[in-house]
């Protein structure tokens, strides 16, 4: 069973390739909670593949580890997707885990597009197809180590905790506010995909319009990106400029 949670695609991808090269199954974390299902056991493999978020895990994810519960699978596995810099996520879930005497075989890392908009620019298609083509290279190697059930930590661009902690810490909590999120009414032609698609529910539609009903959210951006019209827009602005991104290899 490969799990993932994946706002753009880019974590869906992956976790579909695994997927389909060992024979296993896919599911959203999303789902599985939407299911209450934290328990596996005597799966031949199983694996988590999750997004960075400002150095760290999406705090949907984090919640989830700590709940979590496997045993006795052939071979476990964690993969962080990131677009620059890992930071501590893959230490963070190594320590989720610990504090519930569990542990994962392996821990890797697959680079893809930075969905980070306020900050990358994804209208520069040399440099989305660059790391599209880097990701599949070191994709394919992250699945011959899974094949041959390799142990470790693989995790590629980590960083110290007393660098990323604080700081990663307090960006998260402060970037991840609704209110930084707004939409242009003349642009939005109120289907509902944005509403419907939240993976933690934090939009209504009111009066045709996307209401950020919650104080928080996850911030994934999934919103933004999938928003036929590109109505959304993150604070400062620069996301306007800076363009959309789904992954092209899957349907999310
Ligand atoms: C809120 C947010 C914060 C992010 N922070 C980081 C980061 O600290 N380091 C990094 O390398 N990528 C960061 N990214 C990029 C994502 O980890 C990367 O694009 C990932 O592949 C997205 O996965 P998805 O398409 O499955 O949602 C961030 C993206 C978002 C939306
Ligand atoms: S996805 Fe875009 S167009 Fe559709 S309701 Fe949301 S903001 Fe409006
Ligand atoms: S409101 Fe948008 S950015 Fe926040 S969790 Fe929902 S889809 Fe993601």
């Amino acid at each position: 069973m490969i799990l993932y949670f994946s706002a753009t695609g880019n974590g869906k991808y992956i976790a579909e390739q695994i997927a389909e090269k060992t024979d296993e199954k896919c599911m959203s974390i999303v789902d599985c909670i939407c299911e209450d299902k934290y328990c596996f056991s005597n799966e031949k493999i199983f694996g988590m593949v999750v997004p960075t978020y400002f150095w760290r895990l999406p705090r949907i994810v984090a919640e989830y580890l700590g709940k979590l519960r496997i045993e006795n699978c052939g071979y476990t596995f964690f993969l962080a997707s990131y677009g620059t810099t890992t930071g501590e996520a893959g230490s963070m879930a190594k320590k989720i885990m610990a504090h519930n005497g569990q542990n994962f075989d392996a821990y890797y890392s697959v680079i893809m597009p930075d969905t980070w908009t306020p900050v990358f620019d994804l209208t520069n298609k040399n440099r989305v197809d660059k790391w599209l083509s880097d990701g599949k290279k070191q994709l394919k190697l992250v699945i011959g180590n899974i094949m041959s059930k390799r142990k470790g930590n693989f995790i590629d661009r980590k960083l110290p905790k007393w660098v990323t902690a604080i700081p990663a810490a307090y960006m998260y909590a402060t970037e991840r506010k609704t209110k930084n999120l707004s939409v242009n009414k003349d642009m939005c032609v109120g289907c509902g995909i944005c509403a419907k698609k939240c993976p933690v529910g934090a939009i209504q539609m009111k009066d045709g319009c996307p209401v950020w009903k919650a104080e928080e959210c996850e911030m994934c951006l999934g919103c933004l990106h999938r928003c036929p019209k590109f109505a959304i827009s993150y604070g400062n602005g620069k996301t306007d400029r800076h363009g959309q991104y789904k992954n092209p290899y899957t349907r999310i």
